[in-house]
């Protein structure tokens, strides 16, 4: 017996990183989990920032699986940029991926969960909104914003038996931050983390499959820090 038995999920981003992991638990707990990503290779090729492509991922979704109970979005672009190097260009890649894509997820999946009555929304955030982290404030601003709308929404979705919630992952070894600059900062994270190691993905994980189940229905609204205690909440 999984915790996510005879569930339907969709996970964004699924192709790597903390979104394989993502939907590798969920499948591990008993879903059925539709993996999208930009990248070929999982269930679906989605580009999170095209309205025509969220449509059909859910459309899709219902139409083969009968529903759509768990939504996770993880997909994001991560940059590495000073901020007086940030121009709007950057700035609306950042925004159209990590901010759009998460409003037309979450609008598209709600459809059919509210005609549920039912559905768990989790949408990955990040330590670093706490933090304020240097070289990321376009990030930093998609992801307050992430977090933001997971509690607005939180309020609009409950009457509906919709839970939302936020995981904030910190620094997390992954394809994308091996590949870029922020693998340099590994060393000096851990000596924040009350438990000095390394995160990896299936530290993650845990935490979104349990704001995903049924029995964290109480719970909405919240942002779930997942980053050895590096930053709190
Ligand atoms: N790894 C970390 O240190 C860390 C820390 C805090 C938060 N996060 C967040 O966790 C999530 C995953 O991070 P990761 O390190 O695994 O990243 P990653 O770069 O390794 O993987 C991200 C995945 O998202 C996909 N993606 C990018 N743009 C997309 C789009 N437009 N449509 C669909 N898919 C798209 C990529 O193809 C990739 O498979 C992101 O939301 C990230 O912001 C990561």
């Amino acid at each position: 017996m999984g915790k996510l038995d005879n569930r339907v999920a969709v996970v964004t981003g699924a192709a790597q990183g903390i979104g394989k992991a993502v939907a590798d638990k969920l499948e591990a707990e008993g879903a059925t989990v539709v993996a999208v990503d930009i990248q070929s290779g999982t269930t679906m090729q989605v580009d999170v920032s095209q309205e025509q492509d969220v449509k059909r991922m859910v459309e899709e979704t219902v139409g083969e699986h009968g529903k759509l109970d768990v939504l996770v979005n993880v997909a994001a672009i991560v940059p590495f940029t000073p901020w007086d190097e940030v121009d709007f260009t950057e700035w609306r890649r950042i925004m159209s991926v990590n901010l759009d894509g998460t409003f037309l997820t979450c609008y598209y999946a709600q459809k059919p969960m509210r005609k549920a009555g039912y559905g768990r929304i989790v949408n990955i955030a990040s330590n670093v909104i706490l933090a304020g982290t240097p070289n990321l404030a376009h990030y930093v601003a998609s992801k307050g914003g992430v977090w933001a709308f997971t509690r607005a929404l939180a309020r609009e979705l409950g009457p509906h038996g919709i839970t939302v919630n936020s995981v904030a992952p910190g620094l997390t070894e992954t394809e994308g931050v091996l590949a870029s600059k922020h693998a340099e900062a590994f060393d000096f994270v851990q000596m924040l983390q009350a438990i000095p190691r390394r995160a990896v993905a299936d530290d993650i994980a845990p935490a979104v499959a349990f704001l995903a189940s049924e029995e964290a229905g109480w719970i909405t609204g919240q942002l779930l820090v997942a980053d050895g205690g590096h930053t709190h909440n």
